[in-house]
């Protein structure tokens, strides 16, 4: 049986519509060489950096090259394999690029582009068909939190996500309250874990105890070096997604090192 002991904590880096390929090297170089400094032990946390599809070559070649112990991926793909889908990637295209994971359903997605839960479980099913580990984000608006309460809203799009998804498949949740992401406005530790608990039992039900048990989730909206402590702390708080913190390598090793605040 997993326990919460065998997840190993997950830090992904958002860097959204940001960095230029050349730009992206500059910070991974930077990220890497940070991150040794400091005796960044890959066992302990696995990070990842997910950079705008245009990046994302140079970026496998770089990690590639230096032997950097950093994992990456992309913010989206399509639900289509291949075809005459104009502007749209395939899943089978990050997966030649090594990619290990893909962004799914963010919310700049289901708010800028329309993306529905039906669209976020065609992309789901998408990722999984090509190897790649979905991170799936969830999470609801101020106006959804006073209308639905805490967790219905994050429950139900992890059951919508997750339809169809055999047992076993490994994915990743991302629990990203819309009107904490880029406010600086965060969720209190307490709500991440009510939320996180309330998911975990919401992927038990679409797949099972041992999926559940085995699944990373993670909180993002504002996250920092000084704040990051408080969430890892939580039960069943596996990591974080981070957006603005991630450009600025200094501050995303800084939350990369969090066992060193956390004390474990
Ligand atoms: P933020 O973004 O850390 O800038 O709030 C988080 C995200 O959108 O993934």
């Amino acid at each position: 049986m997993t326990t919460g002991a065998d997840r190993r904590p997950f830090i992904a880096g958002n860097w959204k519509m940001n960095l230029d390929h050349l730009q992206a090297i500059a910070l991974v170089q930077k990220l890497a060489w940070t991150l040794k400094d400091a005796a960044y032990d890959p066992k302990g946390v696995e990070v990842a950096v997910f950079p705008p599809f245009t990046d994302l070559r140079s970026v496998q070649t770089l990690i590639d090259a230096d032997r950097f112990d950093l994992a990456f991926g992309a913010q989206d793909l399509s639900p289509k394999d291949s075809g005459a889908y104009t502007g749209d990637i395939s899943g089978a295209f990050l997966k030649a690029l090594d990619c290990s994971y893909v962004l799914v359903g963010h919310s700049e997605r289901r708010q800028g582009h329309g993306e529905t839960d039906e669209v976020v479980n065609a992309k789901v099913l998408a990722a999984v068909r090509h190897g790649l580990v979905p991170v799936i984000c969830v999470g609801e608006t101020e106006a959804e939190l006073e209308q639905h309460g805490t967790s219905a809203v994050p429950v139900a799009q992890t059951k919508a996500a997750l339809a169809g998804v055999a047992a076993g498949t490994p994915v990743v949740v991302a629990y990203e309250p819309v009107w904490a992401i880029g406010t600086g406005k965060v969720a209190t530790p307490e709500t991440a874990q009510e939320v996180g608990a309330a998911i975990r039992a919401a992927i038990a039900e679409a797949l099972t105890e041992e999926d559940a048990a085995a699944t990373r989730i993670l909180y993002g909206g504002s996250v920092k070096s000084g704040n990051i402590a408080g969430f890892l702390r939580q039960p069943d708080v596996d990591g974080a997604l981070v957006g603005g913190a991630s450009l600025d390598p200094t501050e995303f090793a800084g939350i990369a090192r969090f066992p060193k605040h956390v004390g474990v």
